[in-house]
């Protein structure tokens, strides 16, 4: 008989946030709301940058840590952004966050380790949690407690096994971002239990009332926080696959050993690339990011008005999350029967954790005109 040779840790399947080829290729008018790319092609000088440099000779494999240019340019930008100095040997530059998350879950994981999400939480973690050899606990939060973080569930959730928490900030896929109340909570947490704190801060740039403050800038935070930063949204460079670890020098040695097995470097042209999308990130974010501003909002209002469906209104990203409890459907049926019955595809939400139930993803990726299109068509079916 023929021996299964594939390990047991990845028979359990996929995240289930693939896109859907054929469900694309069903419907001539689809709309697909269902993938976090942006639909917008990176900025024309960012790309010229990228060429330009290419030519100049950054075409090789580069210093490990990161093109160093890029390192001082990040540095340079979270001072100046959030008053926090930061030196070139707690960056480590990394081929996309994905990457990122994944070198730290197999940086700070031994078999049996727990780490806590906050469900609805990005889908990839439990992955990358398990591909570390640890155990994802799921924290709940929900839509009728406006996602809040509840710190009696959270301490409820801890065991001494736990090692990290996984904090979104503004979160895929419910769009809430959070304030400075909750990051003091999981500050406080943190430091009690002795824990570390895997920020994902990918969409900050996203982010529709108040600044961003990174939990890294918290009192006593610095050396307990891993920020998982990524060009990928904030720079329209979901492509490129570039991103950065900002940690303990310790802790991103362990990585960039492990990252030498895996890809050695993040890809020299890309980080060229990031160098001057770091110089830029005032213009991007008036020019496209304002764009998504209006996106969300206009998609919110419309959700609102449809009687099958509830929303929390997000706060950050270009993500919603609505409710589908009074459809009497399940997510799955859900999401096929608006794909049958209005040619829209959107992600549901069980994926995303024991919370995404009940719930689907609208990726706000196309312009107004085809949303309008797409809400047009959901108002006027009936469940
Ligand atoms: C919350 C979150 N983290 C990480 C990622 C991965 O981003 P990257 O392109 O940097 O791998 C995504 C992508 O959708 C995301 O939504």
């Amino acid at each position: 008989m023929k021996r299964n040779y594939i390990a047991r840790r990845f028979q359990l399947g996929g995240t289930g946030l693939s896109l859907d080829t054929e469900a694309l290729s069903k419907y001539k008018d689809i709309i697909d709301l269902s993938i976090g790319d942006t639909d917008f092609t990176t900025d024309e000088a960012i790309i010229a940058a990228a060429f330009r440099d290419a030519g100049l000779g950054h075409t090789h494999y580069g210093d490990p840590k990161g093109d160093p240019e890029l390192i001082s340019a990040v540095c340079r930008a979270w001072e100046e952004d959030f008053g926090q100095p930061l030196s070139g040997n707690h960056v480590l530059v990394s081929a996309s966050s994905c990457l990122g998350m994944a070198l730290t879950m197999l940086a700070i994981l031994d078999p049996g380790d727990e780490v806590i999400v906050f469900s609805p939480y990005f889908a990839v973690y439990r992955s990358q949690i398990e591909l570390a050899g640890g155990v994802c606990v799921d924290v709940p939060t929900y839509a009728d407690e406006n996602y809040a973080i509840d710190e009696a569930r959270l301490r409820a959730a801890i065991t001494p096994r736990t090692k990290a928490i996984i904090f979104n900030n503004p979160a895929n896929p419910t769009g809430m971002s959070y304030d400075r109340d909750t990051l003091s909570m999981l500050a406080r947490i943190a430091q009690e239990y002795d824990l570390l704190i895997a920020a994902d801060e990918i969409y900050t740039t996203y982010l529709y009332e108040g600044d961003f403050c990174p939990i890294r800038t918290l009192p006593g935070m610095a050396e307990r926080t891993i920020t998982l930063n990524s060009f990928s949204k904030n720079y329209l460079m979901t492509g490129w696959r570039v991103g950065v670890i900002i940690a303990e020098p310790e802790l991103l040695a362990v990585m960039n050993r492990i990252n030498g097995a895996l890809v050695y470097t993040a890809p020299s042209i890309s980080q060229r690339a990031a160098i001057q999308a770091l110089s830029m990130r005032r213009s991007i974010r008036e020019k496209y990011i304002s764009e998504y501003r209006d996106r969300i909002f206009y998609a919110a209002d419309r959700i609102e008005k449809i009687p099958y469906l509830s929303l929390v209104r997000p706060k950050g990203t270009f993500y919603l999350f609505p409710g589908i409890e009074k459809t009497g459907l399940d997510e799955k049926q859900f999401c096929e029967a608006l794909l049958e019955r209005a040619h829209i595809l959107v992600t549901p939400g069980t994926p995303f954790g024991v919370s995404g139930a009940g719930h689907f993803r609208i990726a706000c990726t196309v312009g107004i005109e085809h949303l309008k299109i797409a809400f047009d068509r959901m108002e006027k079916l009936s469940f």
